[in-house]
Protein backbone atom coordinates (compact mmCIF):
# COMPACT_ATOMS: atom_id res chain seq x y z
CA UNK A 1 0.00 0.00 0.00
CA UNK A 2 2.84 2.33 1.13
CA UNK A 3 4.82 1.58 -2.43
CA UNK A 4 0.94 2.32 -4.21
CA UNK A 5 1.53 5.78 -2.10
CA UNK A 6 4.60 6.34 -2.77
CA UNK A 7 4.28 5.66 -6.61
CA UNK A 8 1.01 7.92 -6.83
CA UNK A 9 3.69 10.49 -5.21
CA UNK A 10 6.39 10.27 -7.38
CA UNK A 11 4.05 10.32 -10.30
CA UNK A 12 2.37 13.67 -9.73
CA UNK A 13 6.26 15.05 -9.05
CA UNK A 14 6.66 13.73 -12.56
CA UNK A 15 3.89 15.54 -13.90
CA UNK A 16 5.02 18.61 -12.61
CA UNK A 17 8.97 18.54 -13.35
CA UNK A 18 8.38 16.53 -17.09
CA UNK A 19 5.81 19.64 -18.19
CA UNK A 20 9.20 21.93 -17.46
CA UNK A 21 11.00 22.19 -21.29
CA UNK A 22 15.03 23.41 -20.61
CA UNK A 23 16.95 25.17 -23.22
CA UNK A 24 19.83 22.44 -24.55
CA UNK A 25 22.71 22.33 -21.65
CA UNK A 26 25.97 23.20 -22.79
CA UNK A 27 27.72 20.02 -23.61
CA UNK A 28 29.21 19.99 -27.03
CA UNK A 29 27.92 16.09 -27.62
CA UNK A 30 23.97 17.82 -27.42
CA UNK A 31 24.26 20.20 -30.24
CA UNK A 32 26.61 17.98 -32.46
CA UNK A 33 25.10 16.88 -35.38
CA UNK A 34 24.57 13.76 -36.94
CA UNK A 35 26.55 11.86 -39.85
CA UNK A 36 25.94 9.78 -42.82
CA UNK A 37 23.49 7.14 -41.17
CA UNK A 38 23.92 7.41 -37.69
CA UNK A 39 21.91 9.21 -35.01
CA UNK A 40 22.80 9.73 -31.61
CA UNK A 41 20.53 8.30 -29.29
CA UNK A 42 19.85 9.89 -25.96
CA UNK A 43 18.45 8.60 -22.40
CA UNK A 44 15.36 10.99 -21.87
CA UNK A 45 17.16 12.19 -18.62
CA UNK A 46 20.18 12.70 -20.36
CA UNK A 47 21.85 16.38 -20.00
CA UNK A 48 20.91 16.50 -23.37
CA UNK A 49 17.30 15.65 -23.57
CA UNK A 50 15.21 18.77 -23.10
CA UNK A 51 12.43 16.12 -20.91
CA UNK A 52 14.89 15.01 -18.33
CA UNK A 53 13.56 16.64 -14.67
CA UNK A 54 14.49 19.69 -13.88
CA UNK A 55 15.47 18.46 -9.92
CA UNK A 56 17.71 15.38 -10.30
CA UNK A 57 15.93 12.27 -8.91
CA UNK A 58 16.45 10.46 -5.80
CA UNK A 59 17.34 7.35 -7.06
CA UNK A 60 14.08 5.64 -5.49
CA UNK A 61 12.49 7.91 -7.36
CA UNK A 62 13.78 7.17 -10.67
CA UNK A 63 13.28 3.44 -10.13
CA UNK A 64 10.08 3.59 -8.83
CA UNK A 65 8.98 5.74 -11.69
CA UNK A 66 10.41 3.67 -14.26
CA UNK A 67 8.87 0.55 -12.36
CA UNK A 68 5.62 2.68 -12.66
CA UNK A 69 5.61 2.99 -16.93
CA UNK A 70 7.37 -0.35 -16.86
CA UNK A 71 3.62 -1.58 -15.89
CA UNK A 72 1.74 0.42 -18.01
CA UNK A 73 4.25 -0.53 -21.22
CA UNK A 74 3.33 -4.14 -20.69
CA UNK A 75 -0.32 -3.47 -20.81
CA UNK A 76 0.41 -1.83 -23.96
CA UNK A 77 3.16 -4.36 -25.34
CA UNK A 78 -0.40 -7.38 -24.43
CA UNK A 79 -2.55 -4.93 -26.11
CA UNK A 80 -0.69 -4.81 -29.45
CA UNK A 81 -2.52 -7.79 -30.72
CA UNK A 82 -3.03 -7.99 -35.28
CA UNK A 83 -5.93 -5.92 -36.23
CA UNK A 84 -7.33 -4.29 -32.62
CA UNK A 85 -5.08 -1.48 -31.89
CA UNK A 86 -7.34 0.70 -30.18
CA UNK A 87 -8.15 -1.31 -26.72
CA UNK A 88 -9.84 -0.67 -23.38
CA UNK A 89 -7.28 1.08 -20.91
CA UNK A 90 -7.14 -1.20 -18.01
CA UNK A 91 -5.67 1.35 -15.39
CA UNK A 92 -7.79 4.15 -14.49
CA UNK A 93 -4.78 5.78 -13.64
CA UNK A 94 -2.88 8.50 -15.54
CA UNK A 95 1.04 6.57 -15.81
CA UNK A 96 3.86 8.95 -17.91
CA UNK A 97 4.95 6.02 -20.12
CA UNK A 98 6.85 7.53 -23.29
CA UNK A 99 9.86 5.41 -23.92
CA UNK A 100 13.30 5.96 -22.61
CA UNK A 101 15.24 6.97 -25.78
CA UNK A 102 15.00 9.71 -27.46
CA UNK A 103 16.44 10.88 -31.43
CA UNK A 104 16.90 13.51 -33.73
CA UNK A 105 14.39 13.53 -36.85
CA UNK A 106 14.23 16.87 -38.83
CA UNK A 107 10.67 17.02 -40.54
CA UNK A 108 9.74 19.39 -43.81
CA UNK A 109 11.12 21.91 -45.84
CA UNK A 110 12.98 23.69 -44.53
CA UNK A 111 13.64 21.22 -41.59
CA UNK A 112 12.01 21.28 -38.14
CA UNK A 113 14.08 19.41 -36.00
CA UNK A 114 12.11 16.72 -33.38
CA UNK A 115 13.58 14.18 -30.51
CA UNK A 116 11.22 11.36 -31.56
CA UNK A 117 10.63 8.66 -29.00
CA UNK A 118 12.33 5.62 -30.72
CA UNK A 119 10.19 2.56 -30.43
CA UNK A 120 10.94 -1.21 -31.64
CA UNK A 121 7.70 -2.43 -30.68
CA UNK A 122 5.71 0.61 -32.36
CA UNK A 123 5.36 0.61 -36.26
CA UNK A 124 4.02 3.55 -37.50
CA UNK A 125 5.72 7.40 -36.97
CA UNK A 126 3.42 10.36 -35.05
CA UNK A 127 3.97 13.68 -34.73
CA UNK A 128 2.39 16.45 -33.03
CA UNK A 129 1.18 19.31 -35.28
CA UNK A 130 0.08 22.78 -34.69
CA UNK A 131 -3.21 23.07 -33.41
CA UNK A 132 -3.61 19.83 -31.53
CA UNK A 133 -5.30 19.52 -28.33
CA UNK A 134 -3.71 18.22 -25.56
CA UNK A 135 -0.03 18.06 -27.33
CA UNK A 136 3.13 19.51 -25.68
CA UNK A 137 4.20 22.66 -26.43
CA UNK A 138 7.09 22.12 -29.26
CA UNK A 139 4.87 21.03 -32.16
CA UNK A 140 5.40 20.33 -36.24
CA UNK A 141 3.88 23.18 -38.31
CA UNK A 142 2.70 21.91 -41.45
CA UNK A 143 1.92 25.23 -42.88
CA UNK A 144 5.85 26.10 -42.68
CA UNK A 145 6.71 23.04 -45.22
CA UNK A 146 6.51 23.45 -48.62
CA UNK A 147 6.64 19.24 -49.55
CA UNK A 148 3.85 18.63 -46.13
CA UNK A 149 0.58 17.11 -47.58
CA UNK A 150 -2.35 15.75 -46.12
CA UNK A 151 -2.80 11.81 -47.71
CA UNK A 152 -6.86 11.43 -48.80
CA UNK A 153 -9.06 8.58 -47.74
CA UNK A 154 -8.40 6.96 -51.01
CA UNK A 155 -4.08 6.70 -50.48
CA UNK A 156 -2.73 3.21 -50.24
CA UNK A 157 -1.42 3.64 -46.98
CA UNK A 158 -4.80 4.72 -45.37
CA UNK A 159 -5.66 1.04 -45.23
CA UNK A 160 -2.72 0.40 -43.06
CA UNK A 161 -3.64 2.34 -40.16
CA UNK A 162 -5.98 1.22 -37.62
CA UNK A 163 -10.05 2.35 -38.56
CA UNK A 164 -9.20 5.09 -40.65
CA UNK A 165 -12.18 7.41 -40.83
CA UNK A 166 -12.16 9.90 -43.96
CA UNK A 167 -12.64 13.47 -42.72
CA UNK A 168 -13.49 16.61 -45.53
CA UNK A 169 -11.18 14.12 -47.09
CA UNK A 170 -8.44 13.36 -45.13
CA UNK A 171 -7.26 10.20 -43.99
CA UNK A 172 -7.99 10.16 -40.48
CA UNK A 173 -7.48 7.42 -37.67
CA UNK A 174 -7.55 7.25 -33.89
CA UNK A 175 -4.90 4.83 -31.93
CA UNK A 176 -4.25 4.26 -28.21
CA UNK A 177 -0.69 4.10 -26.68
CA UNK A 178 0.01 3.17 -23.25
CA UNK A 179 -2.53 5.74 -20.94
CA UNK A 180 -2.97 8.14 -24.35
CA UNK A 181 -5.40 8.03 -27.35
CA UNK A 182 -4.32 9.61 -30.45
CA UNK A 183 -6.38 11.46 -33.37
CA UNK A 184 -4.54 11.92 -36.53
CA UNK A 185 -4.49 13.14 -40.09
CA UNK A 186 -2.23 10.43 -42.19
CA UNK A 187 0.24 12.81 -43.60
CA UNK A 188 3.56 12.80 -45.49
CA UNK A 189 6.56 15.00 -45.69
CA UNK A 190 10.16 14.77 -45.78
CA UNK A 191 11.72 13.45 -43.01
CA UNK A 192 15.89 13.98 -42.74
CA UNK A 193 17.86 11.28 -40.30
CA UNK A 194 21.24 12.31 -39.65
CA UNK A 195 22.53 13.48 -43.51
CA UNK A 196 20.01 10.69 -44.77
CA UNK A 197 16.84 12.84 -46.38
CA UNK A 198 13.81 9.88 -46.98
CA UNK A 199 11.60 12.18 -49.25
CA UNK A 200 7.36 11.32 -48.86
CA UNK A 201 7.48 9.85 -45.42
CA UNK A 202 3.88 8.83 -44.30
CA UNK A 203 3.10 9.50 -40.80
CA UNK A 204 0.56 10.34 -38.36
CA UNK A 205 -0.29 14.07 -37.76
CA UNK A 206 -1.95 14.72 -34.47
CA UNK A 207 -4.02 16.90 -33.84
CA UNK A 208 -5.68 15.85 -30.50
CA UNK A 209 -4.62 13.56 -27.69
CA UNK A 210 -5.47 12.57 -24.35
CA UNK A 211 -3.60 11.23 -21.33
CA UNK A 212 -0.37 11.66 -20.60
CA UNK A 213 1.85 8.60 -22.30
CA UNK A 214 3.11 10.66 -25.13
CA UNK A 215 6.46 11.01 -25.89
CA UNK A 216 6.49 15.31 -26.18
CA UNK A 217 7.65 15.61 -29.75
CA UNK A 218 6.43 12.37 -31.19
CA UNK A 219 7.59 8.58 -32.03
CA UNK A 220 9.43 7.00 -34.19
CA UNK A 221 7.96 3.57 -34.88
CA UNK A 222 11.10 1.02 -35.52
CA UNK A 223 8.69 -2.33 -35.47
CA UNK A 224 8.15 -4.63 -38.49
CA UNK A 225 5.33 -4.07 -39.73
CA UNK A 226 3.47 -1.84 -42.89
CA UNK A 227 4.15 2.07 -42.39
CA UNK A 228 7.36 1.26 -39.90
CA UNK A 229 10.81 3.42 -40.83
CA UNK A 230 11.85 -0.46 -42.02
CA UNK A 231 8.91 -0.79 -44.31
CA UNK A 232 9.48 2.54 -45.74
CA UNK A 233 12.90 2.52 -46.04
CA UNK A 234 13.58 -0.57 -47.39
CA UNK A 235 15.82 0.94 -50.59
CA UNK A 236 17.61 2.99 -48.46
CA UNK A 237 18.20 0.57 -45.41
CA UNK A 238 17.21 -2.80 -46.19
CA UNK A 239 15.14 -3.31 -43.12
CA UNK A 240 18.72 -3.42 -40.91
CA UNK A 241 19.44 -0.97 -37.99
CA UNK A 242 21.34 -1.56 -34.85
CA UNK A 243 21.42 0.18 -32.00
CA UNK A 244 23.62 0.89 -28.87
CA UNK A 245 21.60 2.11 -25.70
CA UNK A 246 23.82 4.26 -23.16
CA UNK A 247 22.96 3.17 -19.53
CA UNK A 248 20.95 5.99 -17.53
CA UNK A 249 23.76 5.98 -15.04
CA UNK A 250 26.12 7.41 -17.41
CA UNK A 251 23.92 10.26 -18.80
CA UNK A 252 26.60 12.24 -20.82
CA UNK A 253 26.91 9.49 -22.72
CA UNK A 254 24.83 8.75 -25.69
CA UNK A 255 24.75 5.81 -27.70
CA UNK A 256 23.53 5.51 -31.51
CA UNK A 257 21.20 4.22 -33.97
CA UNK A 258 23.04 3.15 -37.03
CA UNK A 259 20.51 2.70 -39.89
CA UNK A 260 20.93 0.55 -43.17
CA UNK A 261 23.62 -2.53 -43.68
CA UNK A 262 26.55 -0.33 -44.02
CA UNK A 263 28.76 -0.26 -40.94
CA UNK A 264 26.92 -2.96 -39.03
CA UNK A 265 29.57 -5.61 -36.77
CA UNK A 266 30.80 -8.30 -38.67
CA UNK A 267 31.91 -10.05 -35.65
CA UNK A 268 28.23 -10.74 -33.55
CA UNK A 269 26.16 -13.48 -32.41
CA UNK A 270 22.70 -14.28 -33.66
CA UNK A 271 19.86 -15.68 -32.89
CA UNK A 272 16.73 -16.36 -35.51
CA UNK A 273 14.05 -13.31 -35.39
CA UNK A 274 10.30 -14.81 -35.31
CA UNK A 275 7.56 -13.31 -36.45
CA UNK A 276 4.25 -13.81 -34.34
CA UNK A 277 0.71 -13.43 -36.90
CA UNK A 278 -0.79 -12.52 -33.58
CA UNK A 279 1.07 -9.18 -32.46
CA UNK A 280 3.61 -8.42 -36.00
CA UNK A 281 4.90 -5.85 -35.26
CA UNK A 282 7.29 -7.08 -32.35
CA UNK A 283 10.27 -9.05 -32.92
CA UNK A 284 10.14 -12.21 -31.00
CA UNK A 285 12.96 -14.47 -30.56
CA UNK A 286 13.66 -18.13 -29.01
CA UNK A 287 14.96 -17.76 -25.16
CA UNK A 288 14.52 -21.27 -24.30
CA UNK A 289 16.32 -21.37 -20.91
CA UNK A 290 17.81 -19.26 -18.50
CA UNK A 291 21.50 -20.24 -16.90
CA UNK A 292 21.99 -19.00 -13.07
CA UNK A 293 25.75 -19.52 -12.22
CA UNK A 294 26.43 -22.67 -14.05
CA UNK A 295 23.09 -23.95 -13.03
CA UNK A 296 20.33 -24.00 -15.64
CA UNK A 297 16.74 -23.37 -14.02
CA UNK A 298 13.84 -25.04 -14.29
CA UNK A 299 11.87 -23.32 -15.69
CA UNK A 300 8.36 -24.72 -17.07
CA UNK A 301 8.43 -25.41 -21.21
CA UNK A 302 5.35 -23.28 -21.28
CA UNK A 303 6.65 -20.29 -19.50
CA UNK A 304 9.04 -19.67 -22.42
CA UNK A 305 7.50 -21.14 -25.58
CA UNK A 306 6.99 -19.38 -28.81
CA UNK A 307 2.92 -19.74 -29.77
CA UNK A 308 1.62 -17.51 -32.86
CA UNK A 309 -2.39 -18.35 -31.33
CA UNK A 310 -1.98 -16.82 -28.23
CA UNK A 311 1.07 -14.30 -29.05
CA UNK A 312 3.15 -15.91 -26.05
CA UNK A 313 7.05 -15.89 -26.42
CA UNK A 314 10.27 -13.73 -25.93
CA UNK A 315 10.64 -10.24 -27.40
CA UNK A 316 13.18 -7.70 -27.47
CA UNK A 317 11.67 -4.21 -27.12
CA UNK A 318 13.39 -0.64 -26.89
CA UNK A 319 10.99 0.55 -24.34
CA UNK A 320 10.43 -1.06 -21.12
CA UNK A 321 13.07 -0.74 -19.00
CA UNK A 322 13.47 -3.69 -16.73
CA UNK A 323 13.22 -7.56 -18.23
CA UNK A 324 9.76 -9.20 -17.29
CA UNK A 325 9.46 -12.64 -17.33
CA UNK A 326 6.21 -14.80 -16.97
CA UNK A 327 5.75 -15.67 -13.37
CA UNK A 328 6.72 -19.38 -13.39
CA UNK A 329 9.87 -18.41 -14.85
CA UNK A 330 10.60 -14.80 -12.89
CA UNK A 331 10.00 -17.38 -9.42
CA UNK A 332 12.86 -20.13 -10.74
CA UNK A 333 15.31 -17.61 -11.63
CA UNK A 334 14.81 -15.36 -8.49
CA UNK A 335 14.81 -18.27 -5.96
CA UNK A 336 18.16 -19.75 -7.74
CA UNK A 337 19.96 -16.49 -7.69
CA UNK A 338 18.91 -16.06 -4.23
CA UNK A 339 20.27 -19.27 -3.43
CA UNK A 340 23.39 -18.70 -5.08
CA UNK A 341 23.91 -15.04 -3.06
CA UNK A 342 23.18 -16.92 0.38
CA UNK A 343 25.97 -19.54 -0.62
CA UNK A 344 28.22 -16.90 -1.56
CA UNK A 345 27.76 -15.17 1.27
CA UNK A 346 27.78 -18.57 3.57
CA UNK A 347 24.82 -17.83 5.50
CA UNK A 348 21.09 -17.08 4.72
CA UNK A 349 20.38 -13.69 4.04
CA UNK A 350 17.67 -10.96 4.44
CA UNK A 351 15.92 -10.00 1.35
CA UNK A 352 14.26 -7.33 0.88
CA UNK A 353 12.01 -5.10 -1.33
CA UNK A 354 11.19 -1.88 -3.17
CA UNK A 355 8.82 -1.36 -5.09
CA UNK A 356 8.15 -3.68 -8.09
CA UNK A 357 11.74 -5.57 -7.16
CA UNK A 358 11.60 -8.67 -4.57
CA UNK A 359 15.21 -9.57 -4.82
CA UNK A 360 17.44 -6.80 -2.83
CA UNK A 361 19.93 -6.90 -0.10
CA UNK A 362 21.04 -4.38 2.09
CA UNK A 363 24.61 -5.82 2.38
CA UNK A 364 27.35 -5.97 0.10
CA UNK A 365 26.63 -9.35 -1.86
CA UNK A 366 28.41 -11.81 -4.59
CA UNK A 367 26.35 -12.39 -7.46
CA UNK A 368 26.07 -15.37 -9.91
CA UNK A 369 26.09 -14.77 -13.55
CA UNK A 370 23.22 -14.68 -15.49
CA UNK A 371 22.86 -16.08 -18.92
CA UNK A 372 19.75 -15.80 -21.62
CA UNK A 373 20.17 -18.80 -23.48
CA UNK A 374 18.37 -18.19 -26.90
CA UNK A 375 18.75 -20.66 -30.16
CA UNK A 376 22.19 -20.30 -31.42
CA UNK A 377 23.33 -17.11 -29.03
CA UNK A 378 23.92 -17.42 -25.19
CA UNK A 379 23.92 -13.74 -23.34
CA UNK A 380 25.66 -13.67 -20.47
CA UNK A 381 24.29 -10.22 -18.52
CA UNK A 382 27.81 -7.82 -17.20
CA UNK A 383 26.56 -6.98 -13.81
CA UNK A 384 25.65 -3.46 -14.41
CA UNK A 385 22.70 -4.85 -16.46
CA UNK A 386 21.94 -7.38 -14.01
CA UNK A 387 21.83 -5.00 -11.09
CA UNK A 388 20.78 -1.86 -9.49
CA UNK A 389 22.66 -0.41 -6.85
CA UNK A 390 21.47 2.59 -4.94
CA UNK A 391 23.63 5.74 -5.44
CA UNK A 392 24.32 5.38 -1.30
CA UNK A 393 25.34 1.69 -2.49
CA UNK A 394 23.54 0.24 0.33
CA UNK A 395 20.77 -1.43 -1.84
CA UNK A 396 21.20 -3.92 -4.30
CA UNK A 397 18.27 -5.44 -6.25
CA UNK A 398 18.17 -7.71 -9.00
CA UNK A 399 16.68 -5.73 -11.88
CA UNK A 400 14.06 -7.79 -13.05
CA UNK A 401 10.29 -8.68 -12.26
CA UNK A 402 7.58 -11.10 -13.22
CA UNK A 403 5.21 -9.95 -15.45
CA UNK A 404 2.44 -8.01 -13.99
CA UNK A 405 -0.92 -10.52 -13.34
CA UNK A 406 -3.19 -8.25 -13.79
CA UNK A 407 -2.03 -8.44 -17.74
CA UNK A 408 -3.13 -11.37 -18.90
CA UNK A 409 0.51 -11.60 -19.64
CA UNK A 410 2.37 -14.36 -21.93
CA UNK A 411 5.07 -12.11 -22.96
CA UNK A 412 8.70 -12.02 -22.28
CA UNK A 413 10.31 -9.06 -22.75
CA UNK A 414 14.00 -8.34 -22.41
CA UNK A 415 13.95 -4.67 -21.68
CA UNK A 416 16.50 -1.55 -22.41
CA UNK A 417 18.24 -2.09 -19.09
CA UNK A 418 19.68 -5.54 -20.33
CA UNK A 419 20.62 -4.20 -23.40
CA UNK A 420 22.78 -0.80 -22.33
CA UNK A 421 25.71 -1.08 -23.81
CA UNK A 422 25.50 -3.88 -26.00
CA UNK A 423 25.11 -3.65 -30.00
CA UNK A 424 21.88 -4.81 -31.20
CA UNK A 425 21.52 -5.35 -34.91
CA UNK A 426 18.22 -6.05 -36.25
CA UNK A 427 18.57 -8.09 -39.30
CA UNK A 428 14.91 -8.30 -40.66
CA UNK A 429 15.97 -10.16 -44.60
CA UNK A 430 17.95 -12.46 -42.77
CA UNK A 431 15.49 -12.77 -40.03
CA UNK A 432 18.15 -12.85 -36.97
CA UNK A 433 19.02 -10.63 -34.46
CA UNK A 434 22.57 -9.75 -33.04
CA UNK A 435 24.19 -9.33 -29.81
CA UNK A 436 27.32 -7.88 -29.34
CA UNK A 437 28.96 -5.97 -26.05
CA UNK A 438 29.86 -2.47 -26.93
CA UNK A 439 30.68 0.55 -24.26
CA UNK A 440 28.62 3.42 -25.85
CA UNK A 441 29.92 6.46 -25.76
C1 LIG B 1 28.18 15.73 -17.53
O1 LIG B 1 28.62 16.84 -18.30
C2 LIG B 1 28.44 18.08 -17.62
C3 LIG B 1 28.79 19.22 -18.58
O2 LIG B 1 29.77 18.84 -19.52
C4 LIG B 1 29.33 18.08 -16.37
O3 LIG B 1 29.17 19.29 -15.66
C5 LIG B 1 28.90 16.90 -15.46
O4 LIG B 1 29.75 16.82 -14.36
C6 LIG B 1 28.95 15.59 -16.23
N1 LIG B 1 28.33 14.55 -15.41
C7 LIG B 1 28.85 13.34 -15.27
C8 LIG B 1 28.08 12.39 -14.41
O5 LIG B 1 29.87 13.00 -15.84
C1 LIG C 1 -11.23 10.03 -32.87
O1 LIG C 1 -10.86 11.00 -31.91
C2 LIG C 1 -11.51 12.26 -32.09
C3 LIG C 1 -10.89 13.26 -31.14
O2 LIG C 1 -10.75 12.74 -29.85
C4 LIG C 1 -13.02 12.08 -31.90
O3 LIG C 1 -13.68 13.31 -32.10
C5 LIG C 1 -13.52 11.03 -32.91
O4 LIG C 1 -14.88 10.76 -32.69
C6 LIG C 1 -12.73 9.74 -32.82
N1 LIG C 1 -13.10 8.88 -33.93
C7 LIG C 1 -13.35 7.58 -33.76
C8 LIG C 1 -13.69 6.81 -35.00
O5 LIG C 1 -13.33 7.03 -32.68
C1 LIG D 1 -6.44 17.39 -40.78
O1 LIG D 1 -7.13 17.40 -42.02
C2 LIG D 1 -8.22 18.31 -42.07
C3 LIG D 1 -8.91 18.10 -43.42
O2 LIG D 1 -8.00 18.23 -44.48
C4 LIG D 1 -7.69 19.73 -41.89
O3 LIG D 1 -8.79 20.63 -41.87
C5 LIG D 1 -6.95 19.83 -40.56
O4 LIG D 1 -6.37 21.10 -40.43
C6 LIG D 1 -5.87 18.77 -40.51
N1 LIG D 1 -5.22 18.82 -39.20
C7 LIG D 1 -3.91 18.70 -39.02
C8 LIG D 1 -3.42 18.78 -37.62
O5 LIG D 1 -3.14 18.49 -39.95
C1 LIG E 1 18.71 -20.74 5.70
O1 LIG E 1 17.31 -20.81 5.77
C2 LIG E 1 16.77 -22.08 5.45
C3 LIG E 1 15.25 -21.98 5.40
O2 LIG E 1 14.79 -21.07 6.35
C4 LIG E 1 17.27 -23.11 6.46
O3 LIG E 1 16.76 -24.40 6.13
C5 LIG E 1 18.78 -23.15 6.41
O4 LIG E 1 19.28 -24.01 7.39
C6 LIG E 1 19.37 -21.75 6.63
N1 LIG E 1 20.81 -21.80 6.37
C7 LIG E 1 21.70 -21.20 7.14
C8 LIG E 1 23.14 -21.35 6.70
O5 LIG E 1 21.41 -20.56 8.13
C1 LIG F 1 25.32 -21.97 -24.38
O1 LIG F 1 25.82 -22.49 -23.17
C2 LIG F 1 25.64 -23.90 -23.01
C3 LIG F 1 26.18 -24.29 -21.66
O2 LIG F 1 25.34 -23.88 -20.65
C4 LIG F 1 26.39 -24.63 -24.11
O3 LIG F 1 26.15 -26.02 -24.00
C5 LIG F 1 25.91 -24.14 -25.46
O4 LIG F 1 26.68 -24.76 -26.48
C6 LIG F 1 26.04 -22.65 -25.55
N1 LIG F 1 25.43 -22.21 -26.80
C7 LIG F 1 26.06 -21.46 -27.68
C8 LIG F 1 25.34 -21.12 -28.91
O5 LIG F 1 27.20 -21.07 -27.49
Amino acid sequence: MKTHLNILVTLCFFSVVLSVVHAQGVNPKCSSQDQGSNLQVFHVFSPCSPFRPSKPLSWDESILQMQAKDQARLQFLSSLVARKSVVPIASGRQIIQSPTYIVRAKIGTPPQTMLMAMDTSNDAAWIPCTGCMGCSSSVFAPVKSTTFKTLGCQAAQCKQVPNPTCGYGACEFNLTYGGSTIAANLSQDVVTLATDAVPSYTFGCIKAATGSSLPPQGLLGLGRGPLSLLAQTQNLYSSTFSYCLPSFKSLNFSGSLRLGPVGQPKSIKYTPLLKNPRRSSLYYVNLFAIRVGRKIVGIPSTALAFNPTTGAGTIFDSGTVFTRLVTPAYTAVRDEFRRRVARNAGRNLTVTSLGGFDTCYTVPIVTPTLTFMFSGMNVTLPQDNLLIHSTAGSTTCLAMAAAPDNVNSVLNVIANMQQQNHRLLYDVPNSRLGVARELCT
